[in-house]
């Protein structure tokens, strides 16, 4: 059994009760947790969960792929999940859910680490029954604009938290700096940047040593791409990091106000199959061109959203100056430069590591872990 005991009220008891039973400002944040996805990130989720056993009491109740789901009344030992998984009853998402009951004397908080579109259409079902949602599916809030309406208003209805840290740049302070900006009374004037860790190795990688599509069979051999590179080099991600963004700077874009360049060749895009290594070298003499054109001007090629002061967004490649604060990018690193009024003539500009699976973990329960600070402290009884 629990008790439930507001913080201020034992923090005056705590005057008189100095020396008895430990503190309840010693207890540690708790949560229940189901996790949507066991793949790249939500591997890590499991790694990461079981390092925090010493900081916070987040209890994975269930967890779920597209096959299988594992729930437990109790909390199930992060080490030992995936392998329990593989035995583990048939998937059905709402059953998965339901394990977290209806009582919110803890915080109980969904973890979508998958890339579904149909988990991300629960969002708002979810937040609106009372239950947290932290995730790194971009697809609920990064589309159009009535779906991320719909998610922020069942938040307000259900007095939930969208914990979306990890959509854009993987927990970089992203999203937090546009929306600390804008409390603090500032206007976003315009945003730009390198937001896709995998589009950002390519193009600070292509220097014309070698063909862009042997880069593109490294990049995929690292890990950095999806199996089917269509979905980097589409630019969709990219659109919807930059709506994701745009959005919290407070414009209603729809998907249709941003420009993408797909660096797909138009015989791949509707293809069933992925295309194979060579279907990429289609790539090779175009980009091989546009390469020598930047250079001979003394530039570089980014991938790079852009949403300007006139309210013009667009997501593609772009040549850039060497000394451009967003050429500077290397590796799997984001770089983002955000013009407020009181950023007007020099940036606020944020940068780091802003893909992969370890960081995207660390944003998912960084979310997951306030939510478990801001609510009533409790102490098993
Ligand atoms: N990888 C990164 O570095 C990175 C960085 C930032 C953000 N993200 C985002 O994080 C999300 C996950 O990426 P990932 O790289 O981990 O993908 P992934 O390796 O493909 O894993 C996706 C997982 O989601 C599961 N899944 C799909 N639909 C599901 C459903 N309806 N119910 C339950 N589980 C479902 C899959 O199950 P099966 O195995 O059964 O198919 C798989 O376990 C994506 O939205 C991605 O954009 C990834």
């Amino acid at each position: 059994m629990s008790a439930v005991v507001a913080t201020a009220a034992i923090a005056r008891a705590g005057d008189a009760a100095v020396g008895a039973a430990p503190d309840i400002e010693d207890a540690k944040p708790r949560a229940d947790i189901v996790l949507l996805g066991v793949g790249t990130v939500g591997r890590a989720v499991l790694t990461r969960l079981s390092a925090l056993a010493d900081v916070a009491d987040l209890r994975l109740r269930a967890l779920a792929n597209t096959r299988t789901r594992l729930q437990s009344a109790d909390a199930i030992d992060p080490v030992a999940a995936i392998e329990r998984l593989r035995d583990g009853e048939a998937a059905d998402l709402q059953r998965s859910i339901a394990v977290l009951g209806a009582q919110d004397a803890v915080p109980r908080v969904v973890v979508d680490a998958t890339a579904s579109a149909d988990v991300a259409a629960c969002h708002a079902l979810w937040l609106r029954q009372g239950l947290h949602v932290v995730t790194a599916n971009k697809l609920a809030i990064g589309g159009v604009a009535a779906n991320e309406r719909a998610v922020r208003a069942a938040a307000r209805a259900g007095a939930t938290v969208y914990g979306d840290s990890a959509t854009v740049g993987a927990g970089l302070p992203l999203l937090r700096s546009v929306r600390a900006l804008r409390a603090g009374g500032d206007r976003i004037l315009s945003l730009a940047g390198v937001v896709s860790g995998s589009l950002g190795w390519l193009f600070a990688t292509f220097d014309g040593t070698r063909p862009f599509s042997a880069c593109l069979r490294e990049a995929h051999a690292r890990g950095f791409t999806e199996p089917d590179a269509r979905a980097d080099l589409s630019g969709e991600d990219m659109r919807r990091k930059l709506l994701i963004l745009v959005r919290a700077a407070g414009f209603a874009l729809e998907p249709d106000d941003v420009t993408v360049e797909s660096l797909v060749p138009e015989a791949l895009r509707d293809r069933a199959a992925a295309p194979t290594d060579a279907d990429w070298e289609r790539c090779d003499e175009p980009l091989q061109r546009r390469l020598d054109s930047a250079r001979r001007h003394g530039r570089v090629l980014r991938p790079v959203i852009r949403f300007d002061d006139h309210g013009r967004a667009r997501a593609g490649l772009e040549t850039l100056d060497r000394d451009d604060p967003l050429a500077q990018s290397r590796g799997c690193d984001n770089r983002v430069a955000i013009r407020s009024t009181r950023y007007a003539t020099r940036p606020l500009l944020i940068e780091g590591p802003g893909a992969g699976a370890e960081v995207t973990a660390a944003a998912l329960l960084d979310d997951v872990l306030s939510i478990a600070a801001s609510a009533p402290k409790h102490r098993s009884a």
